[in-house]
């Protein structure tokens, strides 16, 4: 396994801690006075969300984290598992669904059609870095952090197969 140390950083900390409390900021503007539920899924979104969620100045606030998986190393698999368990009370209330990134889009359109289910007031959705290179399904993303070349990244919170999630910048992963 190589060593982290030797990845290329391409978001730095203080680009990434700038970039969220902008997205935070404009979350806030738009949303302020209405009941906004987010949705995170997990793993890959728990730095981007507890940081977003300290960024933001909403009244009517609920958090809800959704746990499920798609990837296998460094391919999507384009299987969504985890879904079928995924709850949340959003009656009359709006929707954001929070995710790491928007790769080939398959984890999005599942999960967006599964919060369409829950018949919320709106559904939108905001994910930290987009591969616009990799999308095989084009789903509407509101909110979009970094745009980002066709590159593995870790860090931050995004792994491969588990490692790296703990690294405090987005690094370009290379496995040789
Ligand atoms: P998609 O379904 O292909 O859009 O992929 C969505 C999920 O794949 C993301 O939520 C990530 O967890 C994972 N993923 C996609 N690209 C990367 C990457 O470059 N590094 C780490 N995880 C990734
Ligand atoms: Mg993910």
């Amino acid at each position: 396994m190589p060593d982290a140390d030797k990845f290329a950083v391409l978001i730095g900390e203080e680009a990434l801690r700038r970039r969220v409390i902008e997205l935070g900021s404009q979350i806030s503007k738009d949303y302020q006075n209405t009941p906004l539920t987010l949705i995170a899924l997990l793993n890959g979104s728990i730095f981007f969300l507890t940081d977003l969620i300290r960024a933001l100045d909403i009244r009517d606030l609920h958090i809800e984290c959704w746990r499920i998986s798609s990837y296998c190393d460094t391919y999507s698999t384009g299987k969504v598992t985890g879904l079928e368990h995924c709850r949340a009370e959003v009656h009359q209330r709006h929707v954001l669904i929070v995710d790491d990134i928007y790769d080939t889009g398959l984890t999005l359109s599942h999960v967006q059609e599964h919060v369409r289910t829950l018949q919320p007031l709106s559904i939108k959705t905001c994910v930290l870095l987009e591969k616009k290179t990799k999308h095989q399904v084009l789903i509407p993303v509101e909110y979009v952090g970094f745009t980002i070349p066709d590159e593995f990244v870790v860090g931050y919170g995004l792994d491969y197969n588990g490692r790296y999630r703990e690294l405090p910048d987005i690094r370009i992963f290379r496995s040789n």
